[in-house]
């Protein structure tokens, strides 16, 4: 199997089909950004990208995402050298606490920014409502959201 994380192919042993992609992620390519909460697809602390839709890494087999489809982590967002619109946006806000939810959280945003460059409040609250932040981040996690709207479009 290959896998395209990140712009860049990889191999991978067919008898790792089901293993998950978060492990692969963090293990194997040591982009650990991507972060493990619960282990169950219920937090979205390892969202990352597939075909520009947030995905949850640890209950996703390999397989699933191989030959094709292109994966994107966090680690991706400011491989230009600069900071993405979220990411600066998270930062001017100082949207996180412990910052464990963070890399998921951003990831759906950028999803989100995506399809809609200008979303509403009840939007952006519709996109990270299966997101969890145990920190209680949310009214700055919208906030965010709505200051990247604003850095995407100068
Ligand atoms: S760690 Fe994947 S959804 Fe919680
Ligand atoms: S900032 Fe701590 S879980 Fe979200």
């Amino acid at each position: 199997m290959k896998l395209t994380i990140n712009r860049d192919l990889y191999s991978v042993d067919n008898k790792d089909a089901s293993r998950k992609l978060l492990w692969f992620l963090r293990d194997d390519l040591g982009l650990i950004g991507t972060r493990f909460g619960c282990g169950a697809g219920i937090c979205g602390a390892c969202t990352v990208l597939v075909d520009g839709q947030p995905k949850r890494s640890c209950i996703t087999p390999l397989s699933s995402v191989a030959d094709g489809p292109s994966i994107r982590t966090v680690e991706d967002l400011a491989a230009n050298g600069s900071l993405h619109p979220v990411q600066q946006a998270f930062i001017d806000e100082q949207t996180p606490q412990c910052g464990w939810c963070m890399s998921g959280q951003m990831m759906v945003a950028v999803a989100l920014l995506e399809i809609n460059p200008t979303p509403t409040d009840p939007e952006i609250e519709d996109a990270l409502a299966h997101n969890y932040c145990r920190c209680g981040c949310y009214s700055r996690l919208r906030r965010a959201v709505r200051r990247a709207s604003v850095l995407a479009s100068q």
